[in-house]
């Protein structure tokens, strides 16, 4: 099966990859404002930072601080995923870059923010009658998926529709913003940087991901190239421009770099899973294999950054307590790429066992403690749903 589950497991419902809530407890065992000495990230072009490595290498990536938080889907741990609503809170909050947004077309060929494209578990389009002879069982990279998808929907169908919290089970209070916010499209989002942009007075910066780029390719709707159309029509599409790209199929990302000059990033899923471009094309390397020196080094020549697992970084034991960290940051570094592992999140189910607090699922544990553990890695950059504790713990560490 193809890579692109990341770090949420397939649950129950509609979404392929739902909810970790008690169960994960029990099978595991169990701002504003930065900091001034935040050092520079690397220039962008294949240059990774590592330790004092972005000293003047100013321009594209070397204008962020270090370690970079990236609010994941905005700032997901509050808001509904993939919504202004989220994305602002987390500028609100100091995230050096907005994953705004994950990427998948609509029928007529609109990019639009969803994390999948099935839609059934961040959308209410269950509710909507007129839809429900849309729902289908479709084989999404390998994998039987059922619910409404973006790519049966036209842009006006979907505008229609209003973004509901992915996991209430852990995120209650997050429920409070269900039906608030329409699904943005990605030239909404380019449009709303520059607004955000001139209001805050700094840059804005984005981190769009190309989501399941083949299996969108086979269905006549290549996202590559429309994303390519609209950075360059916003004038985006430059070494320097404030937009990184990211993808878990690596040939999605080599297309990239033939089509623009942006930053851009390799997704890395578990070790034993196969990107499913990979899959597609009878290439047999699995994730082990990119992460070797030689498989780095080949990324390198196209990428500027990985986004591995964080599990890549550090492993954990059988109860889901952290080991010894790998060589990826130390070998990343050397090929000359920056690392920006994901996700941190605040909640007990999501955080290494030694960091849980009690059993509720929806409570806190010490995030605090794991953003260290993690940062102490050597790592670039960090995706999070909690930008605010991102930087404040990026601001412990700094000043060290
Ligand atoms: O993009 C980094 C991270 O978002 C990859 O995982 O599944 O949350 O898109 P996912
Ligand atoms: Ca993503």
């Amino acid at each position: 099966m193809g890579t692109q589950e990341s770090d949420e497991r397939a649950g129950g419902g509609t979404g392929r990859r739902a909810l970790l809530g008690a169960a994960v407890l029990g099978a595991g065992g169990a701002v504003l404002g930065l900091s001034g000495t935040a050092r520079a990230a690397g220039n962008g072009q294949g240059g990774g930072q590592g330790d004092g490595h972005g000293g003047g290498h100013r321009g594209g990536l070397g204008d962020l601080p270090v370690p970079t938080v990236i609010g994941h889907r905005g700032a997901s741990g509050y808001r509904p995923e993939h919504t202004f609503g989220s994305y602002e809170l987390a500028l609100d909050m100091g995230a050096d870059i907005v994953e705004a947004g994950d990427l998948v077309p609509t029928r007529d060929g609109h990019l639009v923010c969803r994390h999948e494209p099935e839609i059934g578990g961040t959308t209410d389009v269950a509710d909507h009658p007129e839809f429900a002879d849309r729902r289908r069982t479709k084989s999404l990279d390998g994998v039987d998926t059922t619910g409404w998808f973006t790519e049966d929907f036209t842009l006006a169908e979907l505008k229609t529709l209003r973004a509901t919290e992915r996991i209430p089970a852990n995120r209650p209070h997050n429920t409070l913003y269900d039906g608030r916010w329409e699904i943005p499209t990605f030239e909404e989002v380019l449009r709303w940087q520059n607004e955000q942009t001139r209001r805050r007075g700094r840059q804005v910066w984005i981190y769009p991901e190309l989501k399941h780029p083949t299996y969108f390719r086979g269905l006549g709707l290549a996202a590559e190239e429309r994303l390519a159309r609209l950075l360059r029509k916003y004038g985006k599409d430059r070494a320097n421009s404030p937009v990184v790209i990211q993808s878990f199929e690596p040939t999605s990302i080599q297309r990239m770099s033939r089509l623009v000059g942006n930053p851009l990033a390799v997704l890395l899923s578990d070790a034993d899973t196969r990107p499913w471009d990979f899959v597609e094309t009878g290439d047999p390397r699995t994730t082990a294999d990119l992460v070797t020196p030689r498989g780095l080094k080949e990324i390198a020549s196209y990428a500027q950054g990985i986004g591995p697992t964080l599990d890549l970084i550090v492993p954990k034991d059988a109860d889901g307590r952290l080991t010894e960290p790998t060589a990826l940051v130390r070998d990343a570094h050397r090929a000359g790429l920056v690392l920006h592992p994901y996700t941190m999140r605040n909640e007990n189910p999501f955080l290494p066992a030694e960091f849980r607090k009690g059993g509720d699922p929806d409570a806190y544990g010490d995030a605090f403690g794991a953003f260290r553990a993690y940062f102490a890695t050597g790592i670039d950059g960090i995706f999070t749903d909690n930008p605010d504790t991102g930087v404040l713990a990026r601001e412990d560490f700094v000043n060290g």
